[in-house]
């Protein structure tokens, strides 16, 4: 390790400050695809420390690092066996320990993934709740139910799970358990003390370990009213989004509660740590979660979500800058993760095409259909994209990957396909394998240099090898240098959490200016936008397109930073 860590500047090393979340680069290192060191196709964490030059050479702030418990996998390890342990696939609390030891040392923080709704169904409390009776203690950790009809054996209501089928499986003696996701995936009861309790403590164990902030895994559905008589599917889809708390499983006002305790657990440190939720609530109910008394700040999908469009783009940034006034949270902007389909990709989809955005569905190319995708045109308007969402106030989340501007890998066999999305639904949708497939490092390797042998869990494309990191780091006009450059440029670009729109002519042109003095300017149109004469005698300091810029143009489909 500290050979690996010679040549690191010293003053990288990580600032006591208690801010440091408020508009830092977090890129997401999903483990089983980020880099395999022993060379059995799964990713792990001596891997990832293996790689911890790059992701400083990167220039990123902090890891979010998905699920590294234990698990079998039934969904890509948010279905946790042991919270407080580390998945022996992925290596020992050993490795952990070095892992996060050495990524401090390189100035990089390190946000742990968190999944509280549900565990999995191999945890020891779900194997003793159905070794335990109806009624008994062990099961009051879950969520179990009589069945219904003469014979008891219908479910208790017709809900839907995320990821299809009912949501209630039956245990064999006439009780059936409740699983919002898949039926690995028991959903724990919040009202029960113990399960908050034990949370707390699962909580600490990793702050005492290092970790500064946990990413909230489905923050917003904890909390249940389950009071009989249950309403049916239609109707509680109907009140989805009334944003009331009258829903009896999503966003309920007794959330509040529940992060209050954890966050006089954050508190206690120094610096406090931070959390993040994922919470799939309409945009006016995200404060409750980015409150400081709750969890401080919460995942804003609407940029991910939004067309590459200029006026919604716009709308979408003024709205969050009045909600993070509000808060006194910051922003956070993200296109891409492990659950989506890759903005490279969505981007190059034709006009026409609409991907299925409901809420929590967000994955989904819409219908099972493979649309033609434009690669050429998703990944210009992917860079331009980013670099517009890399000057604004607040923090960056990244998803592995998306810094090379690989694409969605669309063509697994289904005998290699991995999520649950994709057998709960017939095949029908293909679920979320395609932007998880293990990264392409070197060109010319084994397994794209992922591992040192040809293993990777999920296949990876021949095509992979022009992306690798390899090809890109020789290139300046790369996706990867672009990304560089930019991370590296950000902290002189950030000041103050404001910006001010720019009034550019056109309706395809957006300008925003920051306290810095710095302006970043997108043309999301065809054609290209002439700047108006103040901008003109500006330095060009960065841009999207790899080809020098023309002062005083910006070429369709292109950020451009302005000093
Ligand atoms: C959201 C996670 O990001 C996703 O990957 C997972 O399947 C669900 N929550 C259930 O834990
Ligand atoms: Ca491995």
């Amino acid at each position: 390790m500290t050979d690996l860590l010679a040549h690191l500047d010293a003053d990288r090393v990580l600032a006591p400050d208690r801010d440091w979340w408020r508009q830092a680069a977090v890129y997401q290192i999903y483990p089983r695809s980020f880099a395999d060191a022993n060379g059995d196709g799964i990713g792990d964490l001596t891997g990832i420390t293996s790689r911890i030059p790059y992701l400083v050479e990167l220039g990123v702030d902090a890891v979010w690092l998905s699920p590294f418990y234990p698990s079998a996998l039934a969904d890509g390890g948010y279905d946790v066996d042991d919270y407080r342990d580390v998945d022996p696939k992925l290596g020992t609390l050993a490795d952990f320990d070095e892992m996060i030891a050495a990524l401090h040392a390189a100035g990089i923080r390190l946000i742990a993934d968190i999944v509280p709704n549900h565990s999995s169904n191999r945890h020891e409390w779900f194997r003793e709740a159905l070794a335990s009776p109806p009624g008994s203690a062990a099961r009051e950790r879950y969520i179990f139910r009589d069945g219904e009809g003469p014979d008891g054996t219908q479910p208790p209501s017709d809900w839907q799970s995320i990821f299809g089928g009912s949501a209630w499986e039956p245990v064999g003696d006439g009780q059936f358990y409740l699983h919002l996701f898949a039926p690995e995936q028991p959903d724990l009861n919040w009202a029960n003390r113990e399960v908050r309790d034990d949370f707390l403590r699962t909580i600490r164990f990793w702050a005492d370990r290092g970790v500064d902030g946990f990413r909230v895994d489905v923050a917003h559905g904890l909390a249940k009213d389950l009071t009989a008589p249950l309403r049916s599917h239609a109707e509680l889809e109907a009140t989805k989004l009334a944003g009331d708390g009258s829903h009896p499983l999503w966003d309920r006002e007794e959330l509040d509660e529940i992060y209050a305790e954890w966050r006089a657990v954050f508190d206690e440190y120094d610096p406090p740590r931070i959390a993040v939720a994922e919470a799939w609530v309409a945009p006016t109910r995200r404060h409750r979660y980015a409150a400081p008394t709750s969890l401080g700040q919460a995942f804003n999908f609407d940029l991910l979500r939004a067309n590459f469009d200029a006026g919604e783009f716009q709308e979408i940034v003024d709205r969050n800058m009045v909600f993070a006034a509000e808060t006194g949270s910051s922003n956070t902007w993200v296109f891409s993760n492990h659950d989506v389909v890759r903005h490279a990709t969505r981007y190059g989809l034709p006009d026409d095409h609409t991907v299925e955005y409901d809420l929590g569905k967000a994955w989904l190319l819409s219908g099972g259909v493979t649309p033609e995708v434009d690669v050429e045109r998703g990944l210009r308007r992917a860079r331009a994209a980013t670099l517009f969402l890399l000057g604004l106030p607040g923090s960056a989340y990244l998803y592995q990957g998306e810094e090379l501007g690989v694409p969605e890998v669309p063509a697994i066999p289904d005998a290699a396909r991995q999520d649950p999305t994709f057998f709960r639904n017939a095949g029908v949708e293909v679920g979320r394998d395609g932007c998880r497939v293990p990264l392409p490092w070197t060109a010319n390797a084994p397994s794209f240099g992922f591992g040192p042998t040809d293993a990777a869990h999920l296949p990876q494309p021949d095509w992979f090898a022009s992306y690798a990191v390899s090809v890109q780091e020789a290139d300046p006009g790369s996706t990867l240098s672009m990304y560089r450059r930019a991370l590296a440029l950000r902290h002189e670009l950030q000041a103050e959490e404001k910006l001010a729109w720019v009034t550019l002519d056109g309706p395809d042109v957006l300008a925003y200016q920051r306290p810095s003095g710095w302006i970043v300017v997108t043309n999301f149109g065809t054609a290209p936008a002439e700047l108006p004469p103040p901008l003109t005698d500006r330095e060009i300091v960065h841009s999207s397109e790899p080809a020098p810029p023309t002062p005083g143009v910006v070429p369709p489909e292109t950020t451009i930073w302005l000093r």
